[in-house]
């Protein structure tokens, strides 16, 4: 972390694979406020619609194709020192559908959150939502948490539930857990920044939050 972060701008890079509606939501709803800014946004994908958006906010872009280093470890590396170049203060995974290296993370310790489709620990890894169809859940959600070496296992820092409906269908949850995930991630990095969201000294799974002074 910077030495002067709390003095200057809290300084998040957003890491994407996808469409990119989360990154957008962090655009619109945070980026350039309350001493706030995206220094960055890098994809493994170099046509993922998120980079677009990047450029459209005149936020810089970096591309890590796994085709360009000879392994995960010498691509997660490159990505770590690109991020270190930026100074950045808490990266956000936002779709991002890469597994990180434990190297990687150890670089960025609490300092990496993720946004996941479930009420964690339910349905971890991919196709959240199909998982929770298929088990017949009636209420599922959407977690913001800090990252680990584990999938989708770190600290839960804010969860929301939502309930499904009784038509049970696919396209309509995504669509409802996609507006719960614009809210919650941009309220998770928000705490964040105003230092509101820590660990819990005696127990390390757990996410205090302060309230508000
Ligand atoms: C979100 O559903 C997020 O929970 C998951 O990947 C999806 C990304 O969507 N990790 P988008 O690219 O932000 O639209």
């Amino acid at each position: 972390m910077r030495k002067d972060a709390r003095v200057g701008a809290f300084r998040i890079a957003v890491l994407a694979s996808g469409t990119g509606t989360n990154l957008q939501a962090i655009l619109d709803r945070l980026h350039g406020r309350d001493g706030i800014e995206i220094v960055g946004v890098a994809s493994d994908k170099p046509e993922a619609m998120a980079l677009e958006r990047a450029r459209k906010a005149d936020v810089e872009t970096g591309v890590f194709a796994g085709d360009e280093y000879p392994d995960r470890a010498a691509r997660d590396a490159a990505l770590a020192d690109w991020l270190e170049e930026r100074e950045v203060d808490l990266v956000v995974l936002a779709g991002y559908m890469q597994l990180l290296s434990p190297a990687f993370i150890a670089r960025f310790p609490n300092r990496i959150v993720n946004v996941h489709p479930a009420l964690l620990p339910s349905f971890p890894g991919l196709d959240a939502v199909g998982q929770a169809l298929e088990h017949g859940v009636r209420v599922t959600g959407v977690t913001v948490h800090f990252v680990d070496e584990g999938v989708d296992s770190g600290p839960i820092i804010l969860q929301r539930a939502v309930p499904i409906s009784e038509q049970r269908d696919q396209a309509m949850l995504e669509e409802e857990l996609h507006r719960t995930e614009h809210e919650l991630l941009p309220e998770a990095i928000r705490l964040i920044a105003a230092g509101r969201a820590r660990i819990d000294k005696t127990n390390p799974r757990l996410v205090v939050i302060d309230e508000e002074a």
